[in-house]
């Protein structure tokens, strides 16, 4: 049915891939209602005429909450906690968690997303390292984040939180060889998206215990659900509900009808991000 429209409108499941991009043969417009595009190919949709457009402000506070709450969570055991109060056990050793005041966050993509939880961080006493190449000194000294490479982050961080988007460049940004750079205390937080992060060598790394835990609400392979992570209960698992309030789907939405009267009423390619010197 793609071939009828003449707008399409995608949250991140939906791929817009080559193949179908080119059966929307009426299409002038795909809106991306959410931040990230790597579901849509946006050259092969230039190519074919077609603007695509995101709503790249509008779920940025509620990614950023998610990626809070998680760093709590895991530190608190509050999943653990629960799931032992609701079958009737009062635990409260194992329950032992730590404080975020004081520990290093390293925040890895320092955008829209990683400046909000920056603000939010440095408001428990965090100290904040950020690695970002988009991004200056000053920039990061903004939201009381120090600048540095990905090696010295990763060697130095508490916690690690990944907010880069998913670019040709950056698939297994985390790999093997930077998660033995990590301390074995440290955390690991992924709300950004699963492709950053090798799978594989995240599991190793848990279940050989060179790494504390980790908590994920993205994965590679959307929405398969890895045996092995699952399997570990340092492992903290949401599907992808970073995006997933009230007010960041209200937002979405008004945004999304913002760019769709903007482009067919006034001719104006609002947030339009594949159409530079067409
Ligand atoms: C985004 O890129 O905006 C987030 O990953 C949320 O995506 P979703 O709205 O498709 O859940």
């Amino acid at each position: 049915v793609i071939g009828n429209y003449d707008c399409i409108i995608v949250r991140s499941r939906t791929r817009m891939d080559a193949a179908v991009i080119s059966r929307a043969e009426r299409a002038k417009l795909i809106v991306r209602a959410g931040v990230g595009t790597d579901n849509i190919d946006i050259d092969a949709a230039a190519a074919a005429g077609i603007a695509v457009a995101n709503t790249p402000q509008a779920n940025v506070v509620s990614a950023a909450e998610l990626s809070i709450a998680m760093m709590l969570a895991l530190n608190r055991h509050i999943c653990a906690a629960n799931q032992s109060m609701h079958s009737l056990r009062w635990d409260t050793l194992s329950a032992t968690g730590s404080e975020l005041f004081g520990k290093i966050l390293g925040i890895v993509g320092l955008g829209r997303v990683g400046k909000e939880v920056a603000k939010r961080a440095a408001s428990f006493g965090m100290h904040l390292l950020a690695s970002d190449p988009y991004v200056s000194v000053g920039d990061a000294a903004s939201v009381s984040a120090e600048l540095t490479d990905l090696r010295t982050l990763l060697s130095s961080c508490d916690i690690l939180s990944l907010h880069a988007s998913l670019l040709p460049g950056n698939r297994h940004l985390i790999g093997r060889n930077e998660i033995a750079l990590m301390k074995k205390e440290a955390l690991l937080i992924n709300t950004a998206r699963g492709e950053l992060v090798d799978t594989g060598a995240l599991a190793d790394a848990l279940s050989e215990g060179r790494l504390r835990g980790a908590a994920l609400d993205v994965y590679e392979n959307e929405p398969h659900v890895d045996q092995r992570l699952a399997s570990l209960s340092s492992v903290l698992m949401t599907p992808h509900i970073g995006a997933q309030t009230r007010e960041a789907q209200n937002r979405v939405g008004m945004e999304v009808v913002n760019v769709v009267n903007a482009f067919f009423m006034e001719g104006k390619p609002l947030n339009v991000l594949n159409m530079q010197g067409r």
